[in-house]
């Protein structure tokens, strides 16, 4: 990277002399932008998901159904796809922190919901109903990808306990913090199925201790809180929910803070790295940069570390 330098400083003049060239602040906005952004920064509602801006372009998304222990059912599923695929677009949402409502996290896929539903799933022979479960399985995965898929950082915070499905939830988020009465539990042994929906392929690149992981897989034994942050799962344990949703928000806000292009780009790039060897993210991440190096972010932050400015005084444009 020893161009770095010299591109920069070309890149910094040649922003600047833009800047000058085009004085587009002070355009105002016609009443159908203006609509726009009314109706983008509106929270749109679930049955049970609750969404709240809480910070500054920072979303609270809520696993709300309390009174059925956050159990995972139909409606659930498929608002988990809609929700994240909205907050991917949304430009007034940087960083997202994604909790349970009630006493726990959640308890994992609503049995009295889901449990039929592959009985029930038709096809004229064997081949054809087993293509059609290995859909539904598929879209069944999408639910928590889309976690993944979402450029946008997702902090877990988990209180309770954690359990089934909810382990594959947790798995495909950025960040996981947890209360020190937290509970974690790969369930599926105990109802007779492998777990199909993302925990056995990411959990192993999260925890490194594969023999741990393995056992927590076949026996289903519950791992309490200091063992899921001495081994990596979570990052932080506090003392209880109110602390840990104050940190969560915190550590949100200090994300969304920071330049979108920089922030997104990273994730996106050490999802890639995660799931390629090494040359092929560098090669990825070199591509990426051709085009994100271009970025006004990079002059905007290396003016403000020139004048000492911190990130928190810089305003970056929206993503
Ligand atoms: C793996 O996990 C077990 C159980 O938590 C722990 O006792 C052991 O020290 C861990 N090993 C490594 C190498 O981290
Ligand atoms: C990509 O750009 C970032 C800065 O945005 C820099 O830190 C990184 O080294 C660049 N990577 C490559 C492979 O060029």
């Amino acid at each position: 990277m020893a161009g770095a330098g010299v591109a920069l400083k070309g890149l910094l003049l040649r922003k600047s002399l833009l800047v000058c060239a085009v004085p587009c602040r002070g355009l105002r906005m016609t009443p159908i932008q203006q609509q726009q952004q009314e109706k983008s920064s509106a929270v749109d509602t679930y049955e049970t998901l609750k969404l709240e801006r809480v910070r500054d372009k920072v979303l609270h998304v809520e696993l709300n159904r309390p009174e059925k222990r956050n159990a995972m059912n139909v409606a659930f599923w498929r608002e988990m796809v809609e929700c994240f695929n909205k907050i991917s677009q949304d430009s007034e949402c940087h960083a997202v922190v994604i909790s349970g409502a009630g006493k726990l996290f959640t308890s994992g896929i609503d049995l009295m919901e889901m449990g039929s539903i592959f009985v029930m799933v038709g096809g004229d022979d064997t081949a054809r109903k087993a293509w059609n479960i290995r859909r539904k399985i598929r879209e069944y995965q999408e639910t928590f990808t889309v976690l993944e898929k979402c450029p946008k950082p997702v902090i877990a915070a988990i209180h309770g306990g954690c359990i089934g499905g909810g382990m594959n939830l947790i798995s495909a988020c950025d960040i996981r913090y947890c209360t020190q009465d937290a509970w974690f539990q790969v369930k599926e042994v105990d109802i007779g199925i492998a777990a199909d929906v993302g925990v056995l392929q990411r959990l192993p690149r999260i925890i490194g201790n594969h023999s741990l992981v393995n056992e927590l897989a076949f026996t289903a034994r519950k791992m309490m809180a200091p063992e899921a942050e001495s081994s990596g799962l979570v990052s932080r344990v506090f003392q209880d929910k109110e602390a840990m949703m104050e940190s969560a928000f915190d550590l949100a806000v200090e994300i969304a803070s920071k330049s979108p292009v920089a922030v997104q780009g990273t994730k996106v790039n050490l999802v890639y790295s995660r799931d390629h060897p090494v040359p092929e993210g560098l090669k990825y991440m070199a591509t990426w940069n051709m085009s994100m190096l271009q970025t006004e972010d990079i002059v905007k932050s290396a003016q403000a570390a020139m004048e000492k400015k911190t990130p928190k005084q810089i305003t970056y444009s929206k993503l």
